[in-house]
């Protein structure tokens, strides 16, 4: 089973969105294996997105990251991190299909609700930043077998 990371951005909090998208990813068959609320330092924004440093949307997206509390999560499933990206949708939620969560309820490109993994690669860096093994939680779940 892959892992991924996943967080509700400021955005999502605010707007009331931590259920329905939970609701989305948990509905489609994914694990939640950790969770935690907490509102991001300047260091550890820069670490997530260190690959984007310089570019110029990068100062305006630390800041907002920072700029209240996220939910951050691990989800486990066959391909996890793929499966997660098309239910959040393509980044500018204006080009995001309807029935995304990104098309479903963002409309500007630094307002877009959700952050997921690119790759599994990111997914085991990004898990690192914001959980400890010991906080992601083994357990299994009967309906599994109806799923795989
Ligand atoms: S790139 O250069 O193509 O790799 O960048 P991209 O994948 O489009 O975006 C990387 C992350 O930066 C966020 N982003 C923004 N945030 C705030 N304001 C603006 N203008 C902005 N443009 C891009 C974008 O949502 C990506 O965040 P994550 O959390 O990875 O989805």
């Amino acid at each position: 089973m892959e892992r991924t990371f996943v967080m509700v951005k400021p955005d999502g909090v605010q707007r009331g969105l931590i259920a329905e998208i939970i609701g989305r990813l948990e509905k489609k068959g994914y694990k939640l294996i950790g969770l935690k609320m907490l509102t991001l330092t300047p260091e550890t924004a820069a670490l997530h997105y260190a690959e984007h440093a310089g570019k110029p949307f990068y100062p305006g997206l630390i800041s907002f990251i920072t700029s209240g509390p996220v939910v951050a999560m691990v989800w486990e499933g066959k391909n996890a991190v793929k499966g997660v990206r098309t239910l959040m949708g393509i980044t500018n939620p204006t080009e995001a299909i309807p029935g995304s969560i990104r098309g479903d309820y963002g409309i500007d490109m630094g307002r877009n609700v959700v952050h997921g993994s690119d790759s599994p690669v990111s997914a085991q860096r990004e898990i690192a930043i914001y959980f400890k093994e010991e906080e992601l939680v083994d357990y299994q779940r009967d309906m599994d077998k109806w799923i795989y």
